[in-house]
Parts: C-alpha cells; structure tokens; sequence
C-alpha cells in the first residue's frame, strides 16, 4: 500500500531580517528575526509526501515538475533523516504502527509562482516538506517543535510552519535545541494588515543568501554591530508595536531594518547589492506618500533581491496601492507583477 499527506506551505516576509550564521551545520542564527506570514492566495507552495515498501530504494523528490538530486542537498537530507527518526521513535513505542521509517520516501513539490522571481520560496518550500513528511508519519510534534527541522532546511522556513506574526529566537544553545520559531500574534490579531508584492521583472544573478550571509560574516564590521546591538531592542520594540496594532511604529522599524541589513550587504568586502534603481525608487515613493499624507500609511522591506514588500492596512489601501500601482504597478517600466497579500493563519 502506498501512504499519502498532502498539504500547503505559505511565504514568510521578514521585518527583522536574518542574516548571520553561527553555526553553518545547524543552520543557527547571529540573531533573531521576525516575520509576517502571507496568505496563500498568490504565493505558496504545494507538496505531497507518500512512502510504500513498492517504491525503488531511494528517496526521491520532485520541485516543479523537474527530479532534484537529494544527495547533493545536505538540507533535504537532514530534515528527512531527522522526521524519520521521531517516526521510528513512534514505531519502536507502538509496534502496531505500519513501518513507514523504513519504506522509501516520495516527495513531490509544486510553487504556485515563479520560482526565479526571487520570492522566499525556500522558506515555503522546506515548510512544506517538513509539515508534508510530519503528517504522513502521524508525528504529535507541535509546530515550534517542527521548526527546528524546518530550519536545518532554511533558515527563514522555521518561521513559515506558522501563521501571523512569527519570531524566531536565536537561542543559546549550541546544539540549537532553543533555536525555534514562535508566534507572536495570529493573523486575526491585526485584521487590517495588508502586503503588496512588487516583483521586479529583470531576472538578477543575485548572491545567494547563504552565500552572501557568510561574506558579511566574515568581512562586515557593521554586521556585528547590528547583530549585538541594534537587534535585540528592534525585535523588542516591533512586538510591542505588533502588540498594540502602532503601524507607525512597525513601519518604521520595518524600514529601518531592511536598511540596516542592505547596509551590511553594502559594508561586505566585496560589497553585496540586492537592491537596484527599481527598488529604489520604490522607497522614494514609500516615503513620499507618507510625507504627503502626512502620517506612517506604509512600510517597504527588501530581501535578498530587488523585489520590495510593502504593509499597510486595510483603509489606507486606496492611497497605497492605488498610488504604488499607478506608479509602479504592472506594465510599468521595470516592474514584473503585483501580488496582493492578506496575512495567514497557519494552525
Ligand atoms: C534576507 O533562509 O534563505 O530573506 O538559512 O541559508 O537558507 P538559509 O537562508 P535563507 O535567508 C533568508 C534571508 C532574508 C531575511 C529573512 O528572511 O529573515
């Protein structure tokens, strides 16, 4: 017989950014971060996991339609091996349990997006594996718990296995046991929070993440600074503002994080760019349209790409999006598609 789970995974937007290593095996973080977790109308990815004692020997997985060699991913494998240890731990408890642990496992991966768009689809994508596998093993485990196997995938996927507003807190232990995702507040918490996509059409090299973490690391004097010093009062202010529904608050540190953390792209030897002209004239307008309204209306953030992010809420959405769109917006030189985004709940 063949066993089956299906399930979906949404895309996290940090606020706080992750950047920084300190340990590259367990995946554990300079610093903490926190996230805002989309719904899954425009973004999100699809997996299916079955196992059988009839398939060929191997595991195999299977992203957008094109075989990926499990092998040569250290991540996969360590997610894998690790679900299937507390499967065996079930099994070796309960010996009327089938023996899924030993039975090769299929897993099939779809994104609902363009994957070279640059979105966090690594976050969606491990999420969904790891919550596909835990379902088809029966595992009890809750979803901080999971996140730690998220995680090893990619850092940002611990944060996707929940809904609204996700804190991943850094933790102390070196064998990266505290190393988990919470979260902070549901998406019902603050109903009128709203996300706007803007996917920026040229198709960049970028640096990959991993990659361009690991030279700030090792060459940024900034990077330290923010790790140490500007992160742990961020991360306490925004969940304060996340707490009592200050957009203004939020939005500012929102900003002024994404640009902390292109700065210590930017003071990387040698230097990282993420963002371009387009994005940039995606910040002027952000502040632009706050300064004519006359209050906080939006926030942008960048990732390691030139896509931008931009929250508000709901009732400033015609002055926003409106504004964006027009300006921005899709046949717009230099702007690829916008997506508009309510936040998840993710149980
Ligand atoms: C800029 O999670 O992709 O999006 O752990 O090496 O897979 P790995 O990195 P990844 O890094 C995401 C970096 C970021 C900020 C964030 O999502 O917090």
């Amino acid at each position: 017989s063949v066993y089956r789970a299906t399930t979906t995974a949404p895309v996290n937007i940090a606020v706080i950014k992750y950047w920084g290593k300190r340990d590259t095996t367990l995946n554990l973080p300079t610093n903490s971060s926190l996230s805002v977790t989309l719904s899954q109308r425009s973004l999100r990815t699809l997996t299916t996991a079955s196992c059988s004692a009839a398939y060929p020997p191997a595991d195999t997985l299977n992203l957008n339609g094109s075989p990926q060699d499990i092998q040569s991913s250290k991540r996969t494998i360590a997610c894998i091996s690790n679900l299937r240890a507390l499967r065996k731990a079930l099994e070796d408890a309960d010996s009327s349990l089938p023996k899924l642990s030993a039975h090769p496992l299929r897993i099939v991966s779809e994104n609902n997006f363009p994957t070279a768009a640059g979105l966090a689809s690594s976050a969606a994508g491990f999420a969904a594996l790891v919550r596909a596998v835990a379902d088809l093993y029966e595992l009890p485990q809750s979803p901080k718990e999971l996140s730690r196997i998220a995680r090893q995938g990619s850092g940002s996927a611990c944060r996707s296995l929940m809904g609204g507003y996700v804190a991943w807190r850094t933790g102390e232990l070196a064998d990266g046991s505290d190393s988990l995702a919470e979260e902070v507040a549901p998406a019902s918490h603050w109903p009128e929070m709203r996300a706007l996509v803007l996917v920026v059409s040229a198709e960049k090299k970028d640096v990959p993440s991993t990659e361009g973490m690991q030279t700030t690391v090792a060459t940024s004097a900034l990077f330290a600074e923010r790790a140490q010093n500007v992160v742990p009062e961020r991360m306490s202010a925004i969940e304060t503002a996340i707490k009592y529904r200050n957009f203004h608050d939020f939005a500012e540190i929102t900003m002024r994080d994404s640009n902390t953390f292109h700065a210590t792209c930017l003071d990387s030897w040698p230097p990282i760019f993420y963002m371009n002209d387009v994005s940039r004239a995606a910040v002027r307008l952000v502040h632009d349209i706050n300064r004519v309204v006359g209050r906080t209306v939006c926030a942008y953030t960048f990732d390691a790409g030139p896509n931008a992010v931009i929250y508000y809420e709901d009732k400033d959405s015609e002055i926003v999006a409106g504004t964006v769109k027009a300006i921005l917006g899709p046949n717009t030189e230099g702007w690829d598609g916008v997506f508009y985004e309510r936040l998840a709940n993710v149980t």
